[in-house]
């Protein structure tokens, strides 16, 4: 029975051949095909001191140097001279992968595009029949900055939770992987570029998961739609993922659609132009106007450091050794004002309290229960360096996000949860 074998002996025997995954590009017509939805949790990790400064410098660093497809198996860390540490914060869903499948907790990551699973062979091995095998057979190599994948690529199914099926995903199965341990791996819902060069032989792109949805007819549009409420609780499934389009009970002002900036690297990744300001759309500049991304698998807002810096004097902040992050007093938070994201036409409210942790969450990041830390934080370069923010999870919650990879642009718009009062 070659069923349930270990593919690890053929997939070495496959760095000797020199071939490609053809991408299946296929288009078929949709007959009825609707968007769907899904459901996604938050987890933070509370054990320990969460280092989620660190993880998401070491990410953002790996963004700038574009070392995230691994050339060499077994050193994907080589270039990226950051330490690996699990993510304080997830953002999962579950994937059911193959059939009968197994169920995997995959992190939702529109940073990266490559989807792989297998990071705890322990407590939940994914073991790919050796029929799953993309053939030819090949090897994937990630480099995610804080952690790192190398598997074999297989074609299974996957099965989301709402019941929409792709019938051919390729993906990552992880024989040696570091920095996941609290998932299972990764669904990567950026843009496609990002997986061209993370197979070992061959120089092709992998049709993401949106790309395949799409070209076996299963939804109208290459469009995924993310509603993440914040939430001041641990574990919390409030957050929905919409796959082929949006979901319009989810968001209250109109969504604003602006194109994918054409500023490299940030273009690379689901990058927009936007600037900040402080009290009002017309207020001090904190941010000029440039390139940088939105990001899932970010939690922080990473600015500029100039511009971390303007915000650092505008707040009256103080840096905390324990966390790295910005500490303000009541009375300085009791002053704070809104800061504006000006992205296309548009300005986006960030409230004083949308710009704080949220404080019953303190002690998960290392913090003191009662301190008042900031969420926005220094990406670690100048202005200038074409990819000078990054807007993470704890910008993404405060609006409804949308990556229409069909026509390259992304959408943002204001929920019921913009200006409330959570943290
Ligand atoms: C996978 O999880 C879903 C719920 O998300 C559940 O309904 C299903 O039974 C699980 N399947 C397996 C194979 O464990
Ligand atoms: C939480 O993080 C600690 C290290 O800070 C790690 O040892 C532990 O395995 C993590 N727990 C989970 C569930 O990821």
């Amino acid at each position: 029975m070659l069923a349930g074998l270990r593919l690890v002996s053929a997939a070495l025997a496959a760095l000797a051949l020199s071939f490609a995954i053809a991408p299946g590009t296929a288009v078929h017509i949709r007959n009825n095909a609707s968007p769907v939805t899904v459901p996604f949790a938050r987890r933070v990790n509370a054990t320990g001191i969460a280092k989620l400064l660190e993880v998401d410098r070491a990410r953002a660093k790996s963004f700038k140097t574009g070392t995230r497809a691994a050339a060499t198996p077994f050193q994907q860390n080589a270039a990226a001279d950051v330490p690996v540490t699990n993510q304080a914060v997830d953002y999962v869903m579950t994937v059911t992968v193959g059939n009968p499948g197994k169920n995997f907790s995959l992190l939702i990551d529109t940073g990266s595009s490559n989807t792989w699973a297998g990071s705890r062979p322990t407590e939940n091995p994914f073991v790919p029949l050796l029929g799953s095998a993309s053939l030819p057979m090949n090897l994937v190599a990630v480099e995610y900055g804080s952690g790192s994948v190398m598997g074999i690529e297989v074609t299974d199914t996957l099965t989301f939770p709402s019941g929409l099926v792709i019938q051919k995903q390729s993906m990552g199965a992880a024989l040696v992987s570091t920095g996941f341990t609290a998932v299972d791996g990764i669904i990567g819902f950026g843009p496609v570029g990002l997986t061209c060069g993370t197979l070992i032989l061959g120089s092709s792109c992998i049709p993401t998961v949106t790309d395949n949805a799409f070209s076996e007819g299963s939804i109208p549009e290459r469009m995924v739609g993310f509603s993440f409420a914040p939430t001041s609780t641990l574990d919390n499934t409030n957050g929905e993922l919409t796959i082929g389009g949006v979901d319009d009970s989810k968001f209250t002002g109109p969504l604003n659609f602006v194109p994918i900036t054409s500023t490299a690297p940030a273009s690379q990744f689901v990058g927009i132009d936007q600037s900040i300001t402080f009290g009002s759309p017309t207020g001090q500049t904190i941010l000029p106007m440039t390139a940088g991304i939105t990001d899932t698998g970010t939690t922080l807002l990473l600015i500029a450091s100039d511009a971390f810096a303007t915000y650092q004097s505008l707040t009256g902040g103080v840096l905390d050794p324990a966390t790295g992050l910005l500490t303000i007093t009541p009375d300085q938070f009791a002053n704070l004002q809104s800061v504006f994201f000006n992205i296309g036409e548009n300005s986006f409210e960030f409230t004083p309290n949308a710009q704080i942790w949220p404080r019953a969450l303190n002690t998960a990041i290392g913090g003191t229960p009662g301190n008042i830390y900031l969420v926005i934080n220094d990406v670690g370069t100048p202005t200038g360096s074409g990819l000078d923010f990054i807007d993470g999870m704890t910008f993404l919650e405060r609006f409804y996000y949308v990556f229409d990879s069909g026509n390259n642009r992304v959408g943002l718009a204001e929920t019921q949860l913009t200006r409330a009062e959570i943290n």
